[in-house]
């Protein structure tokens, strides 16, 4: 399976390496986000969101299964003047890159098992960003399909040792309907 995502992800990279903005959801906290430290871009894709983290201080390491995305990353690192260190990953066979980091962000892509990970990735305090489309995005968009959409109200639930700081779910601005949440790693847990 695995596999066959590498090779889907990469032929549709390959149709298009253009550079575009971070997420409109990252960029709305930006006054919550670290400007030092370490960050992590799970499934981080071409980098939009990871080298606008970078270009606000933060040390970051993206990783992906794709190595069209991980060299088009590395491309648009260079052009903005920063650098990523970029690892190739199957997130649901492969080892996470060791933490502790400040700031972990996963947007646009699911795999519920990663929830349970999350915390040995954020150091105390650290910060975890994600967002996924839900199942009724599907009444205005054929995709994501449903394999890859959350259930309504599922988020919250899948959180682990984190405290949520922010919930949101329903249309964006962007017409999509997404669950996003900002979590945090609480100060004294292990
Ligand atoms: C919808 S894109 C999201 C990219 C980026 N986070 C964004 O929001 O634009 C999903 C990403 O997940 C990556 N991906 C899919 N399966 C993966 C896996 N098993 N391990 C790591 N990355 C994976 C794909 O290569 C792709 O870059």
């Amino acid at each position: 399976m695995s596999q066959e995502d590498r090779q889907r992800w990469n032929s549709k990279y390959q149709q298009s390496s253009a550079q575009r903005g971070p997420s409109g959801f990252l960029r709305s906290l930006e006054d919550r986000l670290p400007r030092t430290g370490r960050a992590l871009d799970l499934a981080g894709g071409p980098g939009h969101d990871a080298c606008w983290l970078a270009q606000r201080g933060l040390d970051v390491t993206l990783v992906d299964i794709s190595d069209v995305a991980l060299a088009q990353a590395e491309m648009h690192a260079r052009d903005a003047g920063v650098s990523l260190t970029c690892l190739r990953l199957d997130l649901e066979a492969d080892a996470l890159p060791p933490g502790p980091f400040d700031l972990v962000v996963c947007l646009n892509y699911l795999w519920r098992p990663l929830f349970a990970a999350v915390p040995r990735l954020l150091a105390p305090g650290g910060l975890f960003v994600f967002a996924q489309p839900t199942r009724s995005n599907l009444q205005r968009h054929p995709h994501p399909s449903a394999r890859f959409l959350l259930e309504e109200g599922e988020l919250p639930g899948l959180l682990q040792g984190l405290q949520s700081l922010s919930f949101t779910e329903g249309w964006t601005d962007a017409g999509r309907h997404e669950a996003r949440v900002l979590a945090q790693k609480l100060q004294q847990a292990p």
